[in-house]
Parts: C-alpha cells; structure tokens; sequence
C-alpha cells in the first residue's frame, strides 16, 4: 500500500481496483463487457454496438433510458438544492413525494419512509415492524418469517429473512429468530403455467406450523416478495397469497410484501398488493421508483402502524432509524418525475397492453432445446433451463453471453434466464428479443 497521491496514477484501462458486486471478477476483467451510453431501450457498448436492454437494467429503468423529462429534473435539482438534511429539516419534494406514493398505492398503505435502495427497504421494514409491536406493548414479537429462495437485499435483516442459499453461506450466523416458509416453486406440477400457477395456495400454510412451534405471541412479521423475483421469477400460486393475508390477521402478524421488482408497473398494475387483491401491511420500494436514474427506495406502512409511533411525547423522535440520504433532493426530483412519466406516458396500462403478446412470445419457446419451464406475467419472464450435469450455471450463463454478442442484454440467476424489459417496450422489441433467444438456445450445447 502506497500514501495516497504516492503512487503512479493508474491507466484509465486498468480494471484491477474495482471489486465488482455480484461478479466473476476474474473472469470479467479477462473479457469485460463495457457500458458507455444508453438511449430508450437500448445501450451503447464500448466498441459502439447497440444492445438492446432486456433487463431495465437490474429490474429497475421502467421508463427506459436517458428520458428527458428524468434527466431535465435531476439536472435543475442538482443546481437548486443539491442536499439537504432530512433528520429534523425537510425540503418540500420529500413530503410531495410521500403524498404521490401514498396516492398510488392500496387501503390506508399511506406514510413513506425514504431510503436509498431495495436492501435498506427491506432492513427498515424489518426494523419497523419489531419497534412497531414494541410500541404496542407486545415486545415478544421479535421473530421475522421469511422464505426459502427470498431476495430481499444483502443487508443483515436481508439475508437472515432471505432464502438464496449463497447470499447467506459465507456471513456467519445473520439474525437470530428467523425461520422460513418453504418457497413455492413445484415444476412437477406448475410446469409452463401462464400467469399464476395453479398449484400450491396450500405452501401458506406452513405458517401454522412456524406459530405452532414458536407461538404466535413471539412473531413479528412475515416478508415475502408476491413475485420472486431474483431467485428466476417465480410466480404466487393462485389463492397463496390471499392464505397468508389470512393466517397472519389470525395471528396478529405483520405481513410485508418486497416490492422491489413488482412496484411501479412491472407486472401491469402500480403494484402487485393492487394487482393481487391482496394488502399487506407494509410495502418495500425502490428500483423503478426513480427508474434507476438515482439511488432511492421507500417503505411504504399502514395508517395504523405510524399512529402506533405516534403516541409518546410530541418532542420525542418517534423512530430511531434513517439514513443521510433519506429523500434526498436528487432522488425525490428524479422520483417525482419518473411518476410523472408513467402517468403521462401510461407506462402501467402500456405493460398490461403488451402482456398478452408478451406470453405469447414467451412460451412460443416451449420445445427449444435445454428450455424446462416457462414463467411470465406482465413484462416479466422466467425461462429455466436445464443444468448441465455436474456443472450447474454455466449454460444459462453461456446463454447470457452468447445474447450479448447478438445485441441483447439478459439476465440470468442459476439456470434460470430471466428478463423484464423497460416498459417503454415495443412489439418490435420484443419479438428481437425472442428471436434472438430462440437463435441463441437452438445454438447452445
Ligand atoms: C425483492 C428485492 N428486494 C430487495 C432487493 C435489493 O435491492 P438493492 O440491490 O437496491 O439493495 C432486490 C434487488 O434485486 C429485490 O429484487
């Protein structure tokens, strides 16, 4: 290690330095895949080729890329109030914001807290709920439920509640307390199922048991995310989620839906407690909040579980949770206008509009080699494949690649290809995506 400014300046090629997330680092850095620029539905790479975005990047850039009206508000925000502190002062955007979010989603799901991203959605979620029992006096409810093959963020509360089995692994013995619903996936009977599979209300019920064992009286909440989505795109079985809403009333449970992927149009409606039918008591946020433009994510709770807080001393701070960048100016004006542009441009009803022909493209892929199921919903696909023996990953990945060469971006966890384009889509766009996947899967060994 050198004092800083002691070394030689390193070359603006060298990709040593940065510890990429969620990579082979290694193997990226023999081969990168450079991102320079991007444009509606599309990136520009480094060797100026257009790749065309069959991901809104990670979930998140609903409203495609580089939208005006998105880029003309962080602009102007960032030269009239670049910052400000959102512990004891506010800036009118914040609470503008609030009162738009409040307004789109479900019941009396009306008071936002602000954060900067899906995993400190999830961890104040979590903290939210184990203060909010507190508050009322039943102090015993310290348990949180989550599911096996759960993403909620990579946050401590994340992973302990989360069921992806590598995100845990390496990180010691995370929160105490948890347990886990098993997840839902049942190939063997849902297989290529349209929507939501027909199988498996029934998976709900393992709450009893989680209450049988620990009692209800020590259990908090339980989160699940309504469509998983990182785990490869797994759909709630029909009536699933209407059992858990019931199980936890029965048993005074909060239940908090990770909104993360499914918010802000994914799956056709603002989001999937709307899309579903089914309110939950606490809603996590972020991604298509700002179309990924500026780092925000939200937590969006019941009247009911604010007015819980707000029952002590009036110059008492109620919650001590928050972040630096809680609601900060360059997110809220991003936010304001991304929410502005899926109204104006109709982003949601444009996703239901297409989801037909989007099903219909996806399971037109139905006997392509490797392909053993077929998921979608919205503009949300899973396509899962067939690991090749001994060596799990590395055909779908090999697919990843392979789409990348031929002008699309993908992505894919496990085997499982899974792709969620901008909603700014078009049917061209989507039959080049399936064109292109049909090509890469007839070429791949
Ligand atoms: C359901 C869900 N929760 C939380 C997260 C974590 O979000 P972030 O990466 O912004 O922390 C994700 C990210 O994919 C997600 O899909």
């Amino acid at each position: 290690m050198t004092a800083q400014g002691a070394g030689v300046p390193p070359s603006v090629n060298d990709l040593s330095s940065f510890w990429m997330p969620f990579t082979a680092n290694r193997q990226f850095k023999a081969a990168p895949r450079m991102l320079v620029g991007a444009q509606g539905v599309h990136y520009t790479t480094d060797d100026g080729r257009q790749v065309l975005d069959g991901t809104a990047g990670l979930w998140c850039c609903n409203a495609g890329h580089g939208h005006p009206a998105i880029v003309q508000a962080i602009q102007a925000q960032a030269a009239e109030l670049d910052y400000a502190p959102a512990f004891q002062m506010g800036h009118p955007k914040a609470f503008a914001l609030a009162n738009r979010l409040a307004g789109m989603l479900p019941g009396d799901l009306d008071h936002v807290f602000f954060t900067n991203s899906g995993s400190e959605s999830a961890d104040t979620a979590l903290k939210i709920a184990l203060a909010y029992h507190r508050m009322r006096g039943e102090g015993s409810r310290t348990r949180l439920i989550g599911r096996e093959r759960g993403y909620h963020g990579v946050n401590f509360g994340g992973i302990s509640v989360g069921g992806i089995t590598n995100n845990r692994r390496f990180f010691g013995t995370l929160l105490t307390g948890v347990d886990h619903l098993p997840h839902t996936h049942r190939p063997e009977k849902n297989a290529f199922s349209r929507g939501q599979p027909a199988h498996g209300a029934e998976l709900a019920d393992d709450l009893e048991r989680l209450v049988a064992l620990h009692g209800a009286e020590t259990i908090a909440a339980v989160i699940v995310e309504p469509m998983a989505g990182s785990t490869g795109v797994l759909m709630p079985p029909k009536g699933y989620l209407e059992r858990l809403r019931a199980l936890c009333d029965r048993h005074g449970i909060l239940l908090i839906f990770d909104e993360v992927i499914t918010g802000f149009g994914r799956l056709g409606s603002s989001f999937a407690c709307e899309h579903f039918g089914v309110l939950p008591d606490i809603v996590t946020t972020a991604k298509g909040l700002t179309s990924g433009t500026v780092p925000m994510g939200a937590v969006v709770t019941r009247k009911g579980i604010y007015d819980a807080f707000m029952s002590g001393p009036e110059t008492a701070i109620e919650l001590f949770h928050g972040y630096t960048y809680s609601a900060h100016p360059l997110a809220c004006a991003a936010a304001l206008a991304t929410l502005d542009v899926y109204q104006s441009e109709d982003l949601f009803g444009r996703c239901a509009a297409l989801a037909p022909y989007w099903e219909e493209r996806v399971h037109g892929l139905k006997g392509k080699p490797h392909v053993i199921d077929l998921r979608n919903m919205g503009l949300i696909a899973g396509i899962e494949l067939e690991p090749r023996p001994a060596k799990p990953t590395e055909r779908a990945f090999e697919a990843f690649l392979k789409c990348y060469e031929a002008g699309l971006m993908i992505r894919t966890t496990g085997d499982i290809i899974a792709l969620s384009p901008p909603l700014t889509i078009d049917r061209e766009h989507i039959d080049t995506i399936f064109d292109t996947l049909a090509t890469v899967l007839d070429i791949l060994d």
